[in-house]
C-alpha cells in the first residue's frame, strides 16, 4: 500500500517508515522539522536501502495539503504530525489546538478529496486520565489532564464522526511510553533541548551530557516508591502500526481503538538499573519532589491488540536500554552532525 506519514521525521514516525518498508509497502514521508531533522532521511533510507519520497510542508496549511495529497494519491495515511510537549502545552494551549486539531482536519478533509479511505491516528494513554490500571479501551470517558491530551481526545472525536459519515476507516493507537531505538544505531530519539522524558535524559547522564538524573518523586505509592509506566520498544510499537494498517485496509472495521504496550508496569529506578547494566556506565541520580500532573501507575491491557491485530510487544526493557544507547552514543549530537 502506498502509505503517506505526516511526521513520519519524527522518533515513531521514522521507525514506523523502516518497519512499512520493512512490510513490503511504500510509505511517502511528509514533515516540516518543526520538531525534527533533515538528517534522518539519509539515515531511514539507508537502513532500507530506498530512496523514500518525501515533502516538506505544514499541514496545518489546508490548501497545501490538498495539492499534496492530489499529487501522492495515498492509499492510507498515518498521522503522526502533532506537538507533544505536555508541559508546553498547558503554557500555550492555544498553539497545540490550533496546531493538532488544524493539521488533522487537513488531512482529514484531503483523504476526501482523493477518495483515501484509511488512516492511523497517533493516540495516547493519556486520553484515560488516572483510570483504572491495567487501563482498557472500553473506559466509558475519556479525559486528560493537559491541553496536549485534549487534542488527542479531541481528533479521536472528530475521526469518529468523520468515519460515520463518510465510511473510512480508522484506527485509533493509544501509545503507552515508547523507547529505544532501531538496533542499526542510525535512527532513535533526537529531542532538542533538555529532554522531558525519561529514557532520553537517562541516556544523556550516561553519555556525559548531564550531570545526573532527577527522579521526580521517591514516595509513591508503589514497590519502590517511583513511578511505574508501561514502556515499549519503538520498534515494537512501528510493527503494531504496520499490523493495524493491514487490519483496516481490509475493510471490517469502521473505528476501532488499540492499545499499544507491553502491558507491564516497571518503576523509573528498574529503568535507571537496567539502563547501566545495558551501557555498563554508570547513571548518578537524586531523588526529587514529585512532578505535577505525574500518575502514580500507568499501565495497559494489550490484550485487544493481540487478538484482534496479532500483535504483541516482544522486546524487553533490556532490549530498550541496549538499543537506546547504541543509538546515543554512536550520535552523540543526534543528528545535528549528519
Ligand atoms: C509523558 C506525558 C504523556 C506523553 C508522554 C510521551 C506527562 C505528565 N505525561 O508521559 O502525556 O504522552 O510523556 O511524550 O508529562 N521521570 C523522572 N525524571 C525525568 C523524567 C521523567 O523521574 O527527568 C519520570 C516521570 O516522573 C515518570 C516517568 O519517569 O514517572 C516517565 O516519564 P516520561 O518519560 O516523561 O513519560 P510520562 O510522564 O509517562
Amino acid at each position: 500500500m502506498k502509505v503517506l506519514v505526516t511526521g513520519g521525521a519524527g522518533y515513531i514516525g521514522s521507525h514506523t517508515v523502516v518497519q512499512l518498508v520493512e512490510a513490503g509497502h511504500e510509505p511517502v514521508i511528509v514533515d516540516n522539522f518543526v520538531n525534527s531533522s533533515p538528517g534522518v532521511l539519509d539515515r531511514i533510507n539507508e537502513i532500507t536501502g530506498r530512496e523514500i519520497e518525501f515533502h516538506e510542508a505544514d499541514l496545518t496549511d489546508v490548501k497545501k495539503t490538498l495539492q499534496l495529497f492530489d499529487e501522492v494519491r495515498p492509499e492510507a495515511v498515518i498521522h503522526f504530525a502533532s506537538l507533544k510537549a505536555v508541559g508546553e502545552s498547558v503554557e500555550k494551549p492555544l498553539m497545540y489546538f490550533r496546531n493538532n486539531l488544524d493539521s488533522a482536519l487537513s488531512v482529514a478533509e484531503a483523504m476526501g478529496s482523493v477518495g483515501c479511505q484509511n488512516i492511523i491516528f497517533s493516540s495516547s494513554a493519556t486520553v484515560y486520565g488516572d483510570g483504572d490500571v491495567p487501563m482498557n479501551e472500553n473506559q466509558e470517558y475519556l479525559r486528560s489532564d493537559s491541553p496536549y491530551g485534549r487534542t488527542k481526545i479531541m481528533i479521536e472525536q472528530i475521526l469518529t464522526d468523520v468515519a460515520a459519515a463518510h465510511s473510512i476507516h480508522v484506527a485509533l493507537l493509544r501509545y503507552f511510553n515508547p523507547v529505544g531505538a532501531h538496533e542499526s544505531g542510525l535512527i532513535g530519539e533526537d529531542p532538542l533541548g533538555i529532554p522531558n522524558n525519561l529514557m532520553p535524559y537517562v541516556a544523556q547522564v550516561a553519555a556525559g551530557r548531564r550531570e545526573r538524573l532527577t527522579v521526580h518523586g521517591g514516595d509513591y505509592d508503589t514497590p519502590d516508591g517511583t513511578c511505574l509506566r508501561d514502556y515499549l520498544h519503538v520498534v515494537d510499537l512501528a510493527e503494531g502500526h504496520v499490523k493495524a494498517l493491514e487490519c483496516i485496509a481490509e475493510g471490517n472495521v469502521s473505528v476501532r481503538a488499540w492499545n499499544l504496550g507491553r502491558g507491564r508496569a516497571v518503576s523509573v529506578l528498574e529503568i535507571v538499573h537496567a539502563f547501566k547494566e545495558a551501557s555498563g556506565v554508570d547513571v548518578p541520580y537524586v531523588i526529587g519532589p514529585r512532578r505535577a500532573g505525574d500518575l502514580p501507575s500507568v499501565w495497559a491491557d494489550p490484550s485487544r491488540a493481540r487478538d484482534e491485530l496479532g500483535w504483541t510487544a516482544e522486546r524487553t526493557v533490556a532490549d530498550m536500554c541496549a538499543d537506546t544507547w547504541r543509538w546515543q552514543s554512536s550520535n552523540p549530537d543526534g543528528y545535528r552532525a549528519s
